[in-house]
């Protein structure tokens, strides 16, 4: 399953672009999760969470073009080429996605 994660870090890139990632779909049972994994070897790449319960909302992004929260985003209900990006009302999305 392939994942694309906007990216951008207005010091080093031109313009914001989108990266992909092979996952695996069985391995994590949330978006949230997923994530984290691919932080944990890409240390670029940054999200915001706190709760991881669905009531924060620090971690709300858009997904394959709607919005939602990626710790209560199962990853068996995405198809199999998902989009990340930052949510369109978030102005900070520069410090969401890249350090
Ligand atoms: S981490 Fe708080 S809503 Fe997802």
């Amino acid at each position: 399953m392939k994942l694309s994660i906007f990216r951008f870090d207005p010091d080093r890139d031109k313009k914001p672009y989108m990266q992909d990632y092979e996952i695996d779909p069985e391995t994590d049972r949330m978006l949230l999760d997923v994530i984290l994994r691919i932080k944990a070897q890409d240390d670029s790449l940054t999200i915001r969470k706190s709760c991881r319960e669905g009531v924060c909302g620090s971690d709300a992004i858009n997904i394959n073009g709607r919005n939602g929260l990626a710790c209560i985003t199962p990853v068996r209900e995405l198809r199999n080429r998902w989009c990340c990006a930052p949510c369109r009302a978030s102005r900070s999305f520069a410090t969401w996605w890249s350090t």
